[in-house]
């Protein structure tokens, strides 16, 4: 088994309903494939692991990939795991805006209230802390 986590650019601004919509398919796939994970979404930015099987992992990324609505993707880190951080959901959701500061400790600091592509990619480890931060309240 392995996780994946890039960060993306949404080609342009993604209503609610759009993201509902990309939630509604993502979850419907990742539970025939049994892959679990978390995505997040803010300024623009995705942010988001997947975990699972290698293959299918690897199928739904490159899936992903080819998406139109998402450009830029920064493979943050890909390895092999033992066990599942998001063992209960076949894709956890949050829009930081929504979040409290509570759940998101440091994120004001390491990224100025936004979730931002550049810094995260120059700032891994911060990104990851935040984004494994929900795995404790999902
Ligand atoms: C930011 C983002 C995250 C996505 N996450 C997933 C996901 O976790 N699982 C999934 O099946 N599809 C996800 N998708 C949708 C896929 O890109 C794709 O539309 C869907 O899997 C259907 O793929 P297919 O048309 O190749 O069958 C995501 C798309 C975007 C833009």
């Amino acid at each position: 088994m392995i996780h994946l986590i890039y960060i993306s650019s949404a080609t342009s601004w993604p209503s609610e309903d759009d993201l509902k919509q990309l939630l509604a398919q993502s979850r419907a796939r990742n539970l025939k494939l049994n892959i679990t994970g978390m995505l997040l979404y803010d300024n623009a930015t995705y942010m988001q692991v997947l975990e699972g099987r290698e293959k299918d992992v690897h199928d739904i990324y490159n899936s992903i990939l080819k998406d139109p609505r998402n450009t830029g993707n920064v493979v943050l880190v890909e390895e092999e795991i033992s066990q599942r951080d998001f063992q209960n959901w076949s894709m956890g959701f949050k829009i930081l805006k929504s979040c409290s500061s509570e759940e998101l400790p440091g994120f004001q600091d390491a990224f100025n209230g936004k979730l931002d592509k550049e810094l995260a990619v120059k700032n891994t480890s911060k990104a990851l802390a935040l984004l494994m931060g929900f795995a404790k309240h999902v």
